[in-house]
């Protein structure tokens, strides 16, 4: 026997991928909804070699359903994840409402999966930040070997990380910069993504740094170790899919480049490329439609005592969002529903 699953976001781009994903890991569904909006009542959804209709979230009854993998942003989760909750349905929340609410586990399985099993406070689990999910999968075997005390990360996150209106702009405005006259102006982004890159993702907050690199710190202390200071500089950078990050790591004790590429190779989630010459290393188009983080680049930074440089390179709707969501409904199959 396996589970009744509702997509809720299915037209969107994780909710697409959460699809993909659940067909590929062949997870025990036993019954599918995809969900959307009323304007998108009726759209076919690939699920596998099916095709499944939208239905709409407002009217949807969550009642019996098993797991509810929610993609659809804060303000619309904010009215639909409680209903899912309260009809006994455990909701896996893509947005960010969740995240720090200490009753709600923030779950990377190859990080912290025993947090899971504290679900039934709320029915809900929330999904991390993409650009946190990647970081932390690499992190986290490495201060399991020497203690992180600080984390220094610059990140160039690509457009589909705000949505399908942003992947549009970006391809309207590349094609717009060849045709006189035709020059889009920007709508989503404050400024134009097309041959730039700008150093702002999300609203500002009192200190002078965005929600985005915020969220890098809360999560990373909530997922892996409230002791480990972090401090990030978030920018979205013209690529379609594929977020990439520069991480400087400094370490209660020394340890050394070939330690630490040893340790990644051995890691769960992990794929370590790094070969010190021209292209030697993962760059975002090479990592989209797969599961792996990508590391490579590691060096030793011999600026401070105990400190390793890396790049890191991700598909942000997989480990970033659709991924890690199915990763934890299968980790909350195996844990505690047991069915399957
Ligand atoms: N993209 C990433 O890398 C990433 C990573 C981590 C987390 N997330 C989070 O995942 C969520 C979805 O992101 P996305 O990139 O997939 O966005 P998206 O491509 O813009 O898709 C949004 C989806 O939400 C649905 N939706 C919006 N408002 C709704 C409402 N009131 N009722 C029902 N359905 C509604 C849309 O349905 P319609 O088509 O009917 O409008 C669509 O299916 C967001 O919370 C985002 O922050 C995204």
């Amino acid at each position: 026997m396996g589970y009744r699953v509702a997509v809720v976001g299915a037209t969107g781009n994780v909710g697409r991928e959460m699809l993909n994903i659940l067909a590929e890991r062949q997870f025990p569904v036993d019954e599918l909804a995809a969900l959307a909006s009323r304007r998108s009542l009726g759209t076919e959804c690939s699920f596998g070699d099916k095709t499944v209709k939208t239905q709409d979230l407002d009217t949807f009854d969550f009642t019996g359903w098993d797991i509810a993998l929610f993609a659809i942003g804060s303000d619309a989760t904010k009215i639909y994840a409680p209903k899912a909750a309260k009809a006994g349905c455990v909701v896996i929340d893509n947005s960010s409402l969740y995240r720090y609410d200490p009753d709600i586990p923030l779950v990377v399985p190859e990080v912290n999966p025993e947090a899971v099993d504290r679900y039934a406070k709320k029915m809900i689990i929330a999904n991390p930040n993409c650009s946190t999910a990647q970081m932390v999968v690499a992190l986290k075997p490495l201060h399991d070997r020497a203690k992180i005390k600080r984390v220094v990360v610059s990140t160039y996150q690509s457009v589909s990380g705000t949505g399908k209106d942003a992947i549009d702009e970006l391809w309207n405005q590349t094609k717009g910069m060849y045709v006189p006259g035709q020059e889009v102006p920007p709508s989503v982004y404050p400024k134009q993504i097309a041959f730039n890159v700008i150093p702002h993702i999300d609203v500002f907050m009192e200190d002078g740094s965005t929600k985005e690199e915020w969220k890098m710190v809360a999560e990373t202390k909530k997922i892996v170790d409230p002791s480990i200071k972090v401090t990030a500089t978030c920018v979205r950078v013209p690529v379609f899919v594929g977020h990439s990050e520069a991480i400087n790591i400094e370490f209660e004790e020394f340890i050394d480049e070939d330690e630490v590429r040893d340790i990644l190779r051995e890691a769960p989630g992990i794929l370590v490329v790094d070969k010190r010459e021209a292209g030697g290393y993962v760059t975002p188009v090479e990592c989209v439609g797969d599961y792996a983080t990508f590391i490579s680049r590691i060096r030793q930074d011999s600026t401070i005592e105990n400190g390793i440089n890396l790049w890191c390179v991700s598909d942000n709707l997989r480990k970033g969002a659709a991924l890690n969501a199915v990763q934890i409904a299968e980790t909350l199959g195996r844990r505690v529903l047991k069915k399957g």
